[in-house]
């Protein structure tokens, strides 16, 4: 499974790429107001960070509009991905860039049929959002059980992009469930990591090695 990083802090995700686990950015308005910088510069540094797709969304409401957003940002670098909410004209805009070479990211999904719709306009990514459907007395891992399965009926293309994470057990869990990727907050990653019984064995280990009065180099 792939792993994305949903921030918008470029500082911090040049840090977390550093880790070579990375393989892309999802961004939102919300990331982006939250990280409170200029989003062009943002999405440039952010680019030349990390190699993989980089999404970034589109604000337009009408698929005109979408459509020039979507050429402005794919201009920023070869890696920008454009996100397009899950609505009729989102999915107009996602099928005229996708047919002109441009991969998108179909956002705000919340149903399995929806998804069926973005793939059926060709999107490169559907972005089922999980957490919030739990929120919502919701089984958001159902849904991404649902997506795979009618994916892999008809053989879509279109990458199920586990979304709106908020936990570990979420990411093993769309991992089980067959997501392609999952984009994980950097809190949320760094936890992936951990174990209390990862730490106290390495402890243990340490120090009966340091017992034997031995060195290895
Ligand atoms: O980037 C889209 C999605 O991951 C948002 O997550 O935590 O705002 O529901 P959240």
């Amino acid at each position: 499974m792939q792993i994305f990083i949903d921030s918008a802090d470029a500082a911090e995700l040049k840090t977390l790429a550093q880790t070579g686990l990375v393989d892309g950015v999802t961004t939102n308005p919300s990331l982006v107001a939250k990280a409170g910088r200029d989003f062009f510069e943002t999405l440039r540094e952010i680019c030349a960070a990390v190699p993989g797709p980089i999404s970034a969304e589109v604000v337009a409401q009408d698929c005109e509009t979408m459509i020039k957003e979507g050429l402005k940002l794919r201009a920023v670098a070869p890696n920008i991905v454009v996100k397009v909410p899950l609505t009729p004209e989102g999915l107009k805009a996602c099928k005229y860039l996708e047919d002109n070479g441009h991969p998108t990211n179909v956002t705000l999904c919340f149903s399995a049929v929806q998804a069926l719709m973005a793939a059926k306009a060709g999107a490169t990514f559907v972005s089922p959002f999980i957490g919030r459907l739990d929120d919502n007395g919701q089984d958001g891992m159902e849904l991404i059980r649902e997506i795979r399965a009618i994916f892999d009926n008809y053989d879509y293309p279109t990458s199920i992009l586990a979304a709106s994470i908020r936990t570990a057990g979420h990411v093993r869990d769309a991992a089980i469930a067959g997501a392609d990727c999952a984009t994980i907050p950097p809190t949320v990653f760094k936890s992936l990591y951990k174990h209390v019984l990862t730490d106290m064995g390495l402890e243990a280990f340490l120090k009966d090695w340091k017992s034997t009065g031995q060195s290895i180099l």
